[in-house]
C-alpha cells in the first residue's frame, strides 16, 4: 500500500483527506505540530475508518522529524497542508506567517529531494487571485497582489514551486487552489475546530446557532450582488480531500518535472445571505444575524470554473451548499 505524508493531518481539511485516502487504498501518515488541531482526532479517525494512523508531533521547519518518518515508511508522497492560514493574524504576525509557511516549504521540498519522494500536491487559495474581473474563475484567470501574508504566502509557494520545476530536480508537482472549504464529515466525528472566535462564516453560523456567539454579524450587504451580500464558492470538505486523492493518483501517471494547478471548488457561487437561509432550512432553525458594516479587505465575489479539474482528473463535487449547511451542523452538535 503506497504511504502518503500529510503535514497537517490532523487539521481540518488534513484529516477529512486521511479519510479519504485511506478510502482510495493509500496509506496516510500524520505529521502536525498540534498547533491548530488535537490528538482526540487521531481517535476518530480510527473509528470512522479502523485504522490507528501513524502520526509524529513537529513541523515541516525540523527536518529531523522528517527524516525519522523515512527511517520508518516508505513515502511515495506528501500532501502538504502544514501553514498557519488566519487572514487577520497574519497582518499582525507576518513574519511569523513567511517563516513557517514558506520555511516549511523550503525544507520540505529538500527533503523530499534528499529522500527521492517524487509527488506533492501543495494546498494553495483561491484568494491568489484576489477579486477578479471576470467571473467564473479559471486556472489562467491573472493572479493579483495579495490582499494578506496569509495569501501571499500561497503565492510565493506557487512560484517557489514553479522555479523549482524549471529546475528540473525530478518532482511532480500539482497545486489545488481551494475556494471555501465548509461542512464536516457525515460521522459528524471531525470536522472545524476553530481556535478562538471563528474568523470564517460558516463555524461562526454554527456556533451562533449553539449559542455559543450572541449573533451572527453579515459584513456588508450593500455590495454589487443579488441580495447584496457577498458571493463564494463554497465546497463541501469531504469533495476537497477527494480532489486530493485523484490529484495524487494523477500525479503517479505523469512525467518528473511536471507542474499543474487546479481550481478547487463547485463552479456555483452563493451570497452570505444564501447560506445563511440555506442553514435555517436545512436544519429547521432561526438564526439570530444582523447587518453590519464591510469587512476590510473582502472580495465581492469569486466562484471557480471547474472545467479542468473536471475534465484532467475526473473530480466532481458529490455534495452541495444544503448537504454541506447539514454536516457543519451535526458536527457543531456533536461538540456539545
Ligand atoms: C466568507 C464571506 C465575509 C464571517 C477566507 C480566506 C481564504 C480561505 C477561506 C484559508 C465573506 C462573510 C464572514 C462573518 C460574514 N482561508 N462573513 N460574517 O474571507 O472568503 O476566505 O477563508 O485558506 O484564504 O481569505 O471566507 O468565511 O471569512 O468569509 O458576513 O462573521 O462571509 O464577509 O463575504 P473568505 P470567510
Amino acid at each position: 500500500m503506497k504511504k502518503i505524508l500529510i503535514t497537517g493531518g490532523a487539521g481540518y481539511i488534513g484529516s477529512h483527506t486521511a479519510v479519504e485516502l485511506w478510502n482510495a487504498g493509500l496509506e496516510p501518515i500524520i505529521l502536525d505540530d498540534f498547533s491548530n488541531s488535537n490528538e482526540e482526532v487521531l481517535n476518530r479517525l480510527e473509528e470512522i475508518t479502523g485504522k490507528r494512523f501513524a502520526c509524529y508531533r513537529g513541523d515541516c521547519n525540523q527536518r529531523d522529524i522528517l527524516d525519522q518518518i523515512t527511517e520508518e515508511h516508505q513515502l511515495e508522497g506528501v500532501i502538504h497542508f502544514a501553514a498557519f492560514k488566519a487572514v487577520g493574524e497574519s497582518t499582525q504576525q507576518p513574519l511569523a506567517y513567511y517563516k513557517n509557511n514558506l520555511g516549511s516549504l523550503l525544507v520540505l521540498l529538500e527533503f523530499m529531494r534528499d529522500k527521492e519522494i517524487k509527488n506533492l500536491v501543495f494546498s494553495s487559495s483561491c484568494t491568489v487571485y484576489g477579486q477578479p474581473d471576470v467571473l467564473p474563475v479559471t486556472e489562467s484567470t491573472p493572479r493579483k497582489d495579495a490582499e494578506s501574508p496569509y495569501g501571499n504566502t500561497k503565492k510565493i509557494g506557487e512560484d517557489i514551486l514553479l522555479d523549482y520545476v524549471k529546475s528540473k530536480p525530478g518532482i511532480r508537482v500539482v497545486a489545488l487552489r481551494y475556494f471555501n472549504p465548509v461542512g464536516a464529515h457525515p460521522s459528524a466525528k471531525i470536522g472545524e475546530l476553530p481556535m478562538g472566535t471563528p474568523q470564517n462564516l460558516v463555524p461562526f453560523i454554527t456556533q451562533t446557532a449553539a449559542g455559543i456567539r450572541q449573533k451572527l454579524t453579515v459584513f456588508g450587504t450593500d455590495y454589487d450582488t443579488p441580495d447584496g451580500s457577498c458571493i463564494r464558492d463554497y465546497i463541501h470538505v469531504v469533495d476537497l480531500a477527494d480532489a486530493h486523492v485523484k490529484a495524487l493518483r494523477f500525479l503517479f501517471e505523469k512525467p518528473l518535472d511536471f507542474y499543474e494547478v487546479f481550481n478547487v471548488g463547485t463552479g456555483k457561487g452563493n451570497t452570505v445571505l444564501e447560506v445563511i437561509h440555506a442553514f435555517e432550512q436545512v436544519n429547521n432553525l432561526k438564526l439570530a444575524y444582523e447587518i453590519g458594516p464591510r469587512r476590510a479587505g473582502d472580495v465581492v465575489k469569486t466562484w471557480a470554473d471547474t472545467q479542468k479539474i473536471n475534465t484532467v482528473l475526473g473530480w466532481y463535487p458529490k455534495y452541495g451548499l444544503e448537504e454541506c449547511m447539514r454536516d457543519s451542523w451535526r458536527w457543531q452538535q456533536s461538540l456539545k
